[in-house]
């Protein structure tokens, strides 16, 4: 069956074709509706199936890795071909960033406990010595960690410098929300000095060369810089907030700026890499995901950040998405402004070179977050450097600023959205029947491929479904913060590094009622996270007549140890090829249990089973049911 996208390529060439029109326009409407609709309805169905894998490929309580540490993201629960069972620096980040705008959205108690457990987790990871360093002397640079948290000690691309500057972002997006909540002490002594670490690496390093995302290319990345320039910036506000000040970050911030500049050339595009002899055109979706990562509405399409309605970020959309087009089977045929499968870069080898879920989701979220700028500013402007972007909407259309009354802004607007869903649609045709997605999906016919449930793809769909719906995280920067200074220099400047406490957060840190941090939104979030769940004991144990197994554990649910307060199993599904108790207790999530099971003979007799008591953490996620099967020891 033709996909609902290249129907409506051959629709409205067909159409244009006929009038002879320019390309402006030509959606016939109602075909619009259908695709939204439909788009609609993907979105509300994949978006709870990738909150549930996130959080399942979470330790301790995601039951999709088992022995993953408290607070560590898995970047994919597979083991082998590729194994993807470590912790990586960056794919954690941007996943708790996507949590963070998620909790902040809507409070939810279990939520916070991971994000809590997040942040305890970096202040251990920062003092694991690794083949990187130590705390102080780069190891904040190094990729990735085993599952436990233990060194990965194997040969790798590394230091990779991005890690410490998305880490710092997404922490600081919870310290403000505590800040704003009320709790500025909790942000100061349990969050700020992980984020200080971080940033006295990012202002210390930054203008040195690392390995790029990809982990291939060691040169100055372009996503690289700009999350460095981010987390400077928003460092030093926090700092100010919270009643310190990050000297180095206000020092070396406009320098991270200025050599942002150098990446974007007369090419018409930004050189996702420079300083690395890798032969390749630079062209590559890390620019995508800069510009998506830079994303605040408040600077409207400011190109020296590379807002994504900037003239740059949208040349070079067309340029990075255009550069997949012929080099993908699955893509041929279709045509400029129409959506495509979009991978890292078009020179990839990596499992053969193939589209990936979390770049073709990139170039949806950067128009969506146009789409939204120019929603709020109430204007579009062309000029000589996004022409040839909007050219591929409008054959005729000519460089001006046009107001969001305009027919003209109102053909674009339409197309752009239009064109947007596209990427959406994509992702609905290669995600697996059951909405899974791995990390990349075959060039030839579009089947997955590489590692199976990334983190990130689901983090990927996350955000650029909330931009979808007009959610848009917290502003980070200020007008001040996009001046580029007339001279660049390449410097460098310390801060302290010291290790951070891991002590427990406080409890009852709820939002200010009444205060709703919340925005206006014309969609619910992904699912309502349960936060406690109805957890179905099942124990294999042979009794004699007479006897009760009973279950007594630390929760009070569990009788708190006292086994006369413990909860009574039914064995009426006992047979004798399959002696089973079972019962059903209310736990929290994401709250680990300890417990045992216990015989209680009919004189009341208490036997205990053997062995060290049993732990058990109710999963995080939309399901407020589990299931935990044991056997008598
Ligand atoms: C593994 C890295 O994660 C991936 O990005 C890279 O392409 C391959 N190694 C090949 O270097
Ligand atoms: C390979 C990707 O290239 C890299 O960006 C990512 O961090 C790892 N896989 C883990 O997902």
């Amino acid at each position: 069956m033709p996909s609902l996208t290249s129907l409506l390529a051959v629709g409205s060439l067909a159409l244009q074709t006929a009038l002879c029109l320019p390309g402006l326009n030509t959606f016939p409407d109602h075909n619009v509706k259908i695709l939204k609709r439909s788009v609609d309805t993907f979105v509300a169905t994949e978006s709870p199936i990738a909150l549930n894998h996130i959080l399942c490929n979470i330790g301790a309580s995601g039951a999709c890795v088992p022995g993953a540490g408290s607070g560590f993201v898995i970047a994919g629960p597979g083991q082998d071909n590729p194994n993807y069972f470590y912790t990586w620096t960056r794919d954690a980040a941007l996943v708790f960033k996507c949590l963070v705008d998620t909790f902040i959205d809507q409070y939810s108690s279990s939520l916070q406990i991971l994000i809590e457990n997040y942040i305890t987790a970096q202040a251990r990871l920062q003092t694991v010595q690794n083949p990187s360093g130590g705390l102080s002397s780069g190891g904040l640079g190094e990729p990735k960690f085993n599952a436990d948290g233990s060194a990965f000690t194997g040969s790798w691309g590394r230091p990779q410098r991005d890690g410490p500057a998305l880490r710092a972002t997404a922490l600081i997006t919870y310290a403000k929300w505590l800040v704003s909540n009320g709790y500025s002490s909790t942000a100061k002594s349990l969050v700020w000095p992980v984020i200080q670490n971080d940033l006295s690496y990012v202002s210390q390093y930054w203008n040195n060369t690392g390995f790029d995302l990809w982990e291939e290319v060691s040169g100055s990345s372009f996503f690289t810089i700009a999350a460095q320039h981010r987390a400077l910036v928003e460092g030093s506000a926090l700092a100010g907030q919270l009643g310190t000040s990050c000297t180095h970050c206000d020092s070396q911030a406009p320098q991270a700026l200025c050599f942002l500049q150098r990446f974007w050339t007369s090419k018409g595009y930004i050189l996702a890499n420079i300083n690395a002899n890798d032969g390749r055109t630079a062209k590559d979706a890390n620019t995508l995901l800069a510009s998506i990562h830079g994303f605040d509405p408040s600077i409207g399409c400011d190109a020296a950040t590379f807002q994504p309605c900037s003239d740059r970020a949208l040349a070079n959309h067309k340029v990075v998405s255009d550069s997949f087009r012929s080099v993908y089977s699955i893509n041929s045929g279709i045509p400029g402004g129409q959506a495509v499968s979009v991978g890292r870069y078009p020179e990839d080898v990596y499992y053969g070179g193939n589209p990936w879920y979390l770049c073709s989701l990139a170039a949806a979220e950067q128009l969506f977050d146009a789409l939204y700028t120019w929603n709020k500013q109430g204007f579009m402007t062309i000029t000589a450097v996004s022409l040839p972007f909007f050219r591929d909407f409008s054959a005729s259309v000519a460089i001006g600023t046009f107001a969001s009354s305009s027919n003209t802004y109102i053909g674009l607007f339409n197309a752009i959205q239009t064109y947007a869903d596209g990427y959406l649609v994509v992702i609905e045709n290669y995600a697996q029947a059951n909405g899974s997605l791995s990390e990349q999906f075959s060039k030839y016919d579009g089947h997955p491929l590489s590692a199976y449930d990334l983190t990130w793809s689901y983090a990927a769909f996350l955000t650029a479904a909330a931009r979808r719906s007009g959610k848009i995280p917290s502003s980070w920067i200020g007008p001040s913060d996009s001046v580029v200074p007339s001279t660049c220099s390449a410097s460098s400047a310390n801060g302290p590094y010291s290790v951070a406490p891991t002590s427990t957060f406080p409890a009852g840190q709820t939002p200010i009622t009444g205060t709703s941090t919340a925005t206006a939104s014309p969609t619910s979030p992904p699912c309502t996270i349960a936060e406690n769940v109805t957890v179905t004991f099942n124990e294999i144990v042979t009794t004699q007549f007479g006897q009760t197994i009973k279950i007594v554990g630390d929760a009070a649910n569990m009788g708190a140890w006292d086994p006369t307060k413990a909860v009574a199993l039914s064995a009426s599904q006992y047979t004798n090829s399959n002696p089973v108790w079972f019962g059903t207790v209310e736990l929290g999530s994401g709250i680990l249990v300890e417990y045992k099971y216990i015989n209680v003979a009919s004189d009341g007799t208490v036997t205990w089973e053997g062995g060290s008591n049993r732990v058990y953490t109710p999963p995080v996620g939309c399901a407020s049911t589990a299931v935990v099967n044991d056997v008598w020891r």
